[in-house]
């Protein structure tokens, strides 16, 4: 019985897959594949690390009544902490899901209305990207005017595999989201292993709110 479950569920994750790939040319669909099955393998690996979403919530105090977005939340690890945190209205998006508050999206065409969310929180995710600018777009599009910006990835290490972007340093992250950086509440690069990052290379961590208009 337990066996036939685990097939379902695989079949259903590959059909969602499929879906998320029609229309799409043959190094798209590798990309996307690649990026899923890596993630699948570690389903049931737990949060790695609370950091950002620490230094998110003390630059930005949570309120019940603000939207966050978690791109690549993998699992429903990163909403949990976020709900113990106070946030109340969190959605996940990632290649697969098995919970109801992760959508199953592509982060370079996601579904959600323009100026949707308040917070947009991304951790170890944006590398993965086939096209990092427009997964950047896409951020921008669906924050409101004056939304907080999260993301934590890896700097300075081998791009390989599924991780395939490498952005440098703290600043040159930033520098991609100009014209629209207000006020940067966290810029800050840690070396691997150290009491501020526990993965095996460095990172840049940047959380900064968002201005869509023309002050
Ligand atoms: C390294 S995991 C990060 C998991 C979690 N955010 C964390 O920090 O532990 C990267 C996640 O991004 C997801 N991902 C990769 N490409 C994606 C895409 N194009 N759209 C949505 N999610 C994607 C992967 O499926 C994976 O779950």
């Amino acid at each position: 019985m337990g066996k036939i479950t685990n097939l379902g569920k695989t079949w259903l994750h590959k059909a969602r897959l499929y879906w998320l790939q029609r229309g799409a040319d043959e190094s798209y669909r590798a990309y996307l594949t690649e990026q899923f099955e890596r993630s699948l393998s570690k389903s049931t690996t737990p949060l790695q690390s609370t950091r950002l979403i620490d230094r998110l919530f003390e630059a930005v105090p949570i309120t019940s009544d603000m939207s966050v977005l978690c791109i690549g939340s993998r699992n429903a690890a990163e909403l949990d902490y976020m709900r113990s945190k106070g946030a109340k209205q969190v959605t996940g998006i990632d290649l697969h899901s098995e919970s109801p508050d992760i959508l199953v999206m592509d982060m370079h065409h996601m579904k959600f209305p323009d100026a949707h969310f308040d917070i947009v929180y991304s951790s170890h995710s944006l590398e993965h990207a086939y096209d990092a600018a427009l997964v950047i777009k896409e951020m921008i599009r669906v924050s409101r005017n004056g939304a907080a910006i999260a993301i934590e990835v890896p700097i300075q290490y081998e791009t390989r595999g599924s991780d395939r972007f490498d952005f440098e340093s703290a600043e040159k992250l930033l520098s991609l989201f100009a014209p629209f950086v207000d006020q940067v509440l966290v810029s800050e690069e840690h070396p691997p292993f150290s009491p501020m990052n526990r993965y095996s290379t460095p990172i840049a961590r940047v959380v900064f709110t968002l201005r869509k208009q023309p002050a």
